[in-house]
């Protein structure tokens, strides 16, 4: 039983498709103290060779995997969907997740679903976040957590990390200072959203004022 008057630990649900640097940066923020009063419940891939998953064993998280291709959105994302509910999974962090959501998905957990992408948005989104903003020559490049909605790289921001490109920059490059952007803003937006002092204004993720002193 949670001792009283303590708030209940938020467990996370993680889900990847690839290398996994995300979901590592949470795990170590919430090892390092930086990121209190939450715990990764279940790590998923889609995936069944993530890199990110052989780190999450060696790591001891417990892992699921659910082969997407060739399984219709639907039928899998109910397999997800269930695994998530039976870890007891409080919110879904999307970690380099390369696949739409199921409107059944996302209305089983309402307002519960972040996502990070590459790029400031409404910028760039899709694929090849980086490379799309490298090319188009902006000054100024980033990342973006944000609330996922049925549309791609889409609902309501959280927080975004911005950065300059640089004249000696190449895309590879740009998308390295990029990642390191992500790590720090995605605990950091999980943390906003597990202190819940926020409310959704339209698409407008408002934090709530700290109450005057005076
Ligand atoms: C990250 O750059 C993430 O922002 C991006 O995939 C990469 C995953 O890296 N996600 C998207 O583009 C989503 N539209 P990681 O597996 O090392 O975290």
């Amino acid at each position: 039983m949670e001792p009283e008057g303590q708030k209940r630990t938020t467990r996370l649900g993680i889900l990847i498709s690839g290398r996994g640097s995300n979901f590592l940066a949470i795990a170590n923020s919430i090892r390092e103290g930086r990121l209190n009063g939450v715990e990764i419940a279940v790590v998923i891939s889609n995936v069944a060779d993530a890199p990110g998953l052989e780190k999450a064993r060696e790591l001891g998280f417990a892992t699921a995997v659910f082969i997407s291709k060739g399984r219709p959105r639907a039928e899998h994302d109910a397999a997800v969907a269930a695994c998530l509910h039976e870890h007891r999974v409080d919110l879904v962090c999307l970690a380099g997740y390369m696949r739409l959501l199921s409107p059944e998905f996302i209305g089983a957990f309402p307002y519960r679903i972040l996502n990070i992408h590459p790029s400031l948005l409404p910028a760039f989104a899709g694929l090849e976040a980086q490379q799309q903003a490298f090319d188009y020559g902006v000054k100024i490049a980033g990342c973006t957590v944000h609330f996922v909605d049925e549309h791609l790289d889409h609902g309501a921001i959280i927080l975004q990390r911005a950065i300059p490109v640089l004249d000696s920059d190449d895309a590879h490059s740009l998308a390295a200072r990029i990642l390191a952007e992500e790590h720090i803003a995605y605990s950091e937006a999980i943390a906003r959203v597990v202190s819940g002092e926020y409310e959704i204004r339209g698409r407008r993720y408002v934090r709530r004022q700290e109450p005057s002193t005076r």
